[in-house]
């Protein structure tokens, strides 16, 4: 037996020298041969990925130089009425700083106006008061339309001059709608409210939309008094909204909507926030507030598109404008009348519909209607009918008007053209 085992541990010592042997083989042979295992772990590693997105970026910068242009690709011609960006880029463009211009180069942020409204704060006598400014896509027509007859109404409201505008780029899915270019056009004759840039219109590109709005707000609006920003898919309680403004004073700086404190970027690739350590590597957002609708004076909107031109772009457009706020050193100041991420059923009522008009009359903002409920609720509010019973325990700061003049303002709204 004690044979045996000798022999046994010899074939185990041979055995695993000659396995040793070959992974050892193996291990040097790998990274020489193209192997099918090491073409896979060459393209996962993320470190790769970098030095190619830098490569290409190096490539861009060269080119750019030879080319003495950004790389930024126009989309379309020139459709209507158009802003002279080249003039405009010319005084705004401070020549000093070279990598100021790079990043300009790289982001390309600045782009054309393909339907401009240039005499939309014209057309207010006196001061415009509120200039709302609503986000939208091409294809959400019938969402325009509803915003446009109920909340985003232009015209007096409780005596001061309220205009409206949509901010487009271009329908990323043309095939889909092949007539958009007519269509852009004839809604930009008939409502005068359309603005439109040469970018695509996609998620990662609201940042643009914000920062050319603020360019042109800045030029053909530099005297509103404030500034509503929104979706399309939001109620505004405006009545609520003109009575808070009419206490502020539209030459300080005033931001305001639902902040959010310390948001943590999303780390989750299959997010649709995700955002990777190398684009932004903090643990948490400054502050910031809900794109979905906000408030701002006129004056910190003109603050806001210079200090946004020196921060970075960054793909969410919210974060993006929290970023030029820290920059300003503004705190956005957060109000419980903005229900940007809707509005939870009330645990203290649970059969209370949310649905429910006395539940939208103390907000300002309320995210996630669909036209239709939009619709509805403007007009439910508006009905002189309308009693809640439910009475409020604490004071707040905006109250509903009383019936007789919600028919005030009726009738002032029918007397304006529209
Ligand atoms: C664009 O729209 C067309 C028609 O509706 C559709 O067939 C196509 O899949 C869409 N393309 C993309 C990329 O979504
Ligand atoms: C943003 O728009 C530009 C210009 O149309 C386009 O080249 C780019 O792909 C868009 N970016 C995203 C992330 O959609």
């Amino acid at each position: 037996t004690m044979k045996l085992h000798l022999k046994g541990d010899a074939i185990c010592t041979l055995l695993l020298t000659i396995t040793f042997c070959a992974l050892l083989y193996f291990h040097l042979k790998i990274p020489s041969g193209p192997s099918w295992q090491s073409l896979q772990t060459h393209k996962k590693k993320p470190l790769d990925k970098i030095r190619l997105f830098t490569e290409a970026e190096v490539l861009e910068d060269r080119l750019s130089q030879v080319l003495d242009t950004p790389i930024c690709q126009p989309n379309l011609k020139v459709l209507g009425s158009d802003l002279q960006t080249s003039t405009l880029s010319a005084t705004m463009t401070p020549p000093s700083f070279n990598f100021r211009q790079y990043l300009r180069n790289k982001d390309c942020r600045d782009f054309k106006l393909i339907i401009n409204q240039p005499n939309k704060c014209k057309k207010a006598q006196g001061d415009l008061f509120l200039l709302i400014a609503i986000k939208s896509v091409v294809e959400e027509f019938e969402r325009r339309e509803v915003v446009r007859k109920t909340w985003g109404k232009e015209g007096l409201l409780n005596g001061v001059q309220i205009q409206s505008l949509f901010l487009l780029g271009i329908p990323k899915n043309q095939t889909a709608l092949p007539l958009w270019k007519s269509l852009m056009n004839y809604e930009s004759q008939t409502y005068g409210d359309i603005l439109m840039w040469d970018f695509l219109d996609t998620f990662f590109n609201l940042t643009l939309k914000e920062i050319n709005f603020l360019k042109w707000a800045s030029t053909f609006c530099p005297n509103t008094k404030f500034v509503f920003k929104g979706d399309t898919d939001i109620f505004v309680n405006m009545e609520n909204i003109v009575d808070f403004l009419s206490g502020q004073n539209p030459v300080e700086d005033f931001f305001l909507g639902q902040a959010i404190f310390y948001a943590q970027p999303i780390r989750l690739k299959k997010s649709k926030y995700f955002i990777p350590e190398m684009m932004f590597g903090q643990p948490a957002y400054p502050t910031y507030v809900g794109g979905g609708g906000f408030l701002m004076s006129g004056y910190t909107m003109k603050r806001l598109y210079q200090a946004c031109q020196q921060v970075e772009l960054f793909p969410i457009d919210d974060v993006f404008l929290g970023m030029c706020l820290l920059r300003l050193g503004l705190q956005p100041v957060s109000h419980d009348g903005f229900r940007t991420f809707g509005i939870p059923r009330p645990s203290a009522a649970p059969h209370m519909h949310t649905f429910d008009p006395c539940f939208y009359k103390d907000l300002m903002v309320v995210h996630g209607l669909k036209p239709a409920e939009i619709w509805l609720m403007w007009n439910l509010l508006r009905d002189p009918g309308l009693t809640c019973t439910r009475k409020k325990l604490v004071s707040r700061p905006f109250r509903w008007k009383t019936s007789n003049r919600s028919k005030e303002t009726v009738m002032q709204q029918d007397i304006i053209e529209h």
